[in-house]
């Protein structure tokens, strides 16, 4: 939301709409913490993701009584604030770059990762290729070195073997938590240790059959991150991702946020299996409180697909440990348009309701509760480096990232002036005043939903298991969530026909809380079997025989 019609979002705009995402009321949203991508001081090469000064908020967004305020208005509201910690790479216009890049002998020399050129060509130091686009060397002509950076080169990787910048990251952590931020999202993690001989990578070819293998049988599709990461480096990130010193420095941060109590961290942490990225909640729950798990964000629209996904997750999480859940980011096509059909609005409730209901911490992106849907934007109007470089290919990430549609009117309610990125399509129905007075909207399930769940036990902490049945388990995918006296049955029927559920227990009995389809009967008492509608998605409270 935009407050000064700058046609930029910002933090006041932010509190003006704080009642909407939780005034203590079923009115409003329900959301405990709001994870906010990158307010910093930034040349925005890369949309805040080249942070020039940690301590600082960008003028654009506020100032920093503004942040304050709004960590007291979400506070009061009983909203946790997590911020963005953008610390593999800082901007190339960040003071300790500008040292660093000065002089061959300058003190912050080390706290970047510099080397000379290869042979007679003066070739990079190895075959790296930053994610966005091209080698991740770029040649410094007055050091005459080359400096490395796994995303642009206005965004240069900072040298984490060097103490001095655990050190100075460690201050930053700190500068927040003293002044009450509640945790921290933690980009691209897996890159901060890179091979400290910075040997070749193996490329993608080489890893063909595997990566083909794992997609057909994952039934993962070629979407997402294989374009946007796997396909401009063409190479596996053997050597400079997810070294072993990585879990050194995440137990670090972690032995910070044990000094503030209640602060948590949540990675971005993405890798080839499930065993991988959950080895960074650490041997013994010492490393993130959480990470998220972006298979899931890749499925085709398939039962069986989202179930084995789940499973595997649960099964390689260390016990104790806690998944965060996302459908959508910043990075992705929204999932309303990845499963874009003319069944999308049922699709977006079952969607929802899985989100809602897994084990773990759900994390709804702004405008996925009225199932904002991914915008088409013409070249002209894209913002995003990646989309400025591979368009037509791939239309980079702009189309997940425009104004959020409080109404329908010109700028969506966003702004009163032109918003830096156009609105998306369909406003006029996809908007927070239409849907709230509509109580079949996803809007009003998304609250009913929200505030539902604080209220189940199950819910909120119940141990998972997902139930297979032959007869239905291609169409649909159900799951228990349990605590020692609530047993709830979440039944999710993926196919357009009636599906035939049965509870466990040949005399169960259940009752449905909540169903996406508006016009269910909740009152009759359920016995086996149960029929879903085409589409429908259901929570059953099933007797426990106490
Ligand atoms: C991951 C972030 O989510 C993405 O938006 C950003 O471009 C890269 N990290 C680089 O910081």
């Amino acid at each position: 939301m935009d407050s000064n019609n700058d046609g930029i979002g910002d933090l006041q705009g932010i509190i003006s709409k704080l009642d909407y995402l939780n005034n203590g009321n079923h009115d409003s949203l329900g959301i405990d913490a709001i994870w906010f991508s990158p307010f910093f001081e930034s040349p925005d090469y890369d949309y805040g993701y080249d942070i020039s000064n940690y301590r600082e908020i960008d003028p654009r967004y506020g100032k920093f009584s503004d942040f304050m305020q709004l960590l007291e208005e979400a506070h009061k509201r009983n909203i946790k604030v997590i911020v963005d910690l953008v610390v593999n790479h800082t901007s190339h216009l960040h003071p300790w770059f500008l040292e660093s890049r000065s002089s061959r002998f300058s003190p912050k020399r080390g706290w970047y990762i510099w080397k000379d050129g290869q042979g007679k060509k003066n070739r990079p130091p190895n075959n790296w290729r930053n994610h966005f686009f091209g080698p991740a060397w770029t040649w410094d002509e007055k050091t005459e070195q080359y400096y490395l950076h796994s995303f642009l080169s206005e965004q240069p990787d900072l040298n984490w073997s060097n103490p001095e910048v655990r050190e100075a990251v460690g201050d930053v952590i700190r500068y927040w938590l003293d002044f009450g931020v509640d945790g921290f999202r933690l980009d691209v993690a897996h890159h901060y240790s890179k091979d400290p001989i910075m040997r070749n990578n193996p490329l993608f070819f080489t890893g063909w059959k595997d990566s083909l293998v794992k997609v057909l049988l994952d039934r993962t599709f070629l979407a997402g991150l294989m374009k946007l990461f796997a396909l401009p480096t063409m190479q596996i990130g053997k050597y400079n991702q997810h070294q072993p010193e990585t879990h050194e420095i995440l137990k670090g941060f972690r032995s910070i946020f044990n000094e503030y109590p209640g602060t948590t961290s949540v990675g971005e942490i993405m890798g080839d299996n499930a065993e991988l990225i959950a080895s960074y909640y650490g041997s013994s729950n010492d490393e993130l409180h959480m990470n998220f798990y972006f298979e899931i964000l890749h499925l085709r629209w398939k039962a069986a697909a989202f179930r084995r996904c789940i499973e595997r997750w649960e099964k390689a999480l260390p016990s104790g440990s806690w998944p965060a859940n996302a459908l959508s980011n910043h990075d992705i096509m929204r999932a309303v348009s990845r499963y874009n059909n003319k069944r999308g609005d049922k699709r977006a409730r079952l969607l929802m309701l899985m989100l809602l209901t897994l084990r773990g911490t759900p994390f709804i992106y702004y405008g996925e509760e009225i199932a904002m849907k991914e915008a088409k934007l013409s070249r002209e109007e894209l913002r995003d480096p990646v989309g400025l470089k591979w368009y037509p290919l791939h239309k980079g990430r702009d189309g997940c990232r425009t104004p959020m549609q409080w109404n329908g009117g010109k700028y969506a309610g966003f702004s009163k002036s032109e918003p830096w990125l156009p609105v998306g399509p369909d406003i006029k129905s996809y908007n927070v005043r239409e849907m709230e007075s509509d109580l079949q909207s996803l809007l009003s399930f998304t609250k009913k939903l929200i505030w539902m769940r604080k209220g189940l036990p199950a819910l909120l902490e119940g141990e998972y298991k997902s139930l297979i049945d032959k007869a239905s388990g291609r169409h649909c995918y159900y799951y228990l969530r349990e605590t020692g006296d609530q047993k709830l049955l979440i039944c999710l029927n993926f196919s357009l026909r009636r599906q035939e559920i049965y509870m466990p227990g040949r005399n169960a009995v259940g009752r449905v809380l909540i169903s996406t389809l508006y016009d269910r009967d909740l009152k009759p008492a359920i016995t086996n079997p149960f029929v879903l509608e085409g589409l429908e998605g259901c929570i059953l409270k099933l007797q426990t025989g106490k």
